[in-house]
């Protein structure tokens, strides 16, 4: 790669959004023409940084502009709970309630994502509360109208969102929805054919189920049922 190549790759990875650039390993680049070997140090994005904290994710972020929802959201919504919880849970983006606080899952979907995991681990004798397992969702900045986060915007905002599961490495993460289950699966297919069984994100297992906000429509027992049947199974296989 010449050095220009290589300024070019640099820009790319700067318009993408990356401020910091983390060593692999020392790159050689061949000489064009007589020029002697040269040898540097380039650093390229890595999944996840080397010593990656949530502080560290969470100033990277930063004041976010990197894409359109930054210029309508109120605050940047990073995630709550235990850093080293044993469960990630991953929705797919703050709502009207969530933008104001700056928190996740605090409106209507949020307190019955608390009775979810409350309510099913207390019955199947899990001493856990919500601020044991850790919250967060694909996008951190509020969708107007609450509509579903363009691909673009998943994009941007995934890198940051990976990092935050690299870091806590729990033994399970839950996706919350489509959204979420599009966003760590890859792939076009919906919860209702992804739920009740488990899937993989990098090596971390994975249980998709229904979003909370769709349990909420009044017409949705038969998800409410099953959603319970997969957060039991969640929490069996995690806390078991
Ligand atoms: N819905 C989500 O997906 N996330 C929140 O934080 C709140 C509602």
């Amino acid at each position: 790669m010449t050095t220009d190549e290589l300024r070019h790759q640099l820009e790319f990875y700067r318009d993408l959004g990356f401020k910091d650039l983390y060593r692999r390993s020392p790159l050689t680049l061949q000489p064009q023409s007589e020029m002697p070997p040269l040898k540097i140090p380039v650093e390229l994005p890595g999944l996840m940084p080397e010593n990656d904290t949530l502080d560290k994710i969470c100033s990277d972020i930063g004041d976010c502009q990197r894409c359109r929802l930054g210029a309508t959201r109120n605050k940047i919504v990073f995630g709550v709970g235990d850093p080293k919880a044993k469960i990630v849970f991953v929705g797919e983006g703050p709502g009207a309630e969530e933008d104001a606080q700056g928190f996740p899952f605090v409106g209507r979907a949020g307190q019955l994502l608390t009775q979810m995991i409350e309510g099913t681990s207390s019955k199947e004798g899990i001493p856990i509360k919500r601020e044991d397992v850790y919250i967060c969702n694909v996008v951190k900045c509020r969708p107007p109208e609450n509509r579903t986060p363009e691909a673009d915007e998943m994009e941007t905002c995934g890198q940051f969102l990976f990092r935050q599961i690299s870091v806590i490495q729990p033994k399970a993460i839950c996706a919350l929805g489509s959204t979420a289950a599009k966003a760590l699966l890859g792939g076009k297919d919906g919860v209702t054919k992804l739920r009740g069984t488990w899937h993989k994100w990098q090596q971390l297992p994975l249980m998709v189920t229904f979003h909370p906000s769709y349990l909420l429509r009044p017409y949705n027992q038969n998800a409410k049922r099953e959603a319970w049947e997969d957060l039991k199974k969640l929490l069996h296989f995690v806390y078991d």
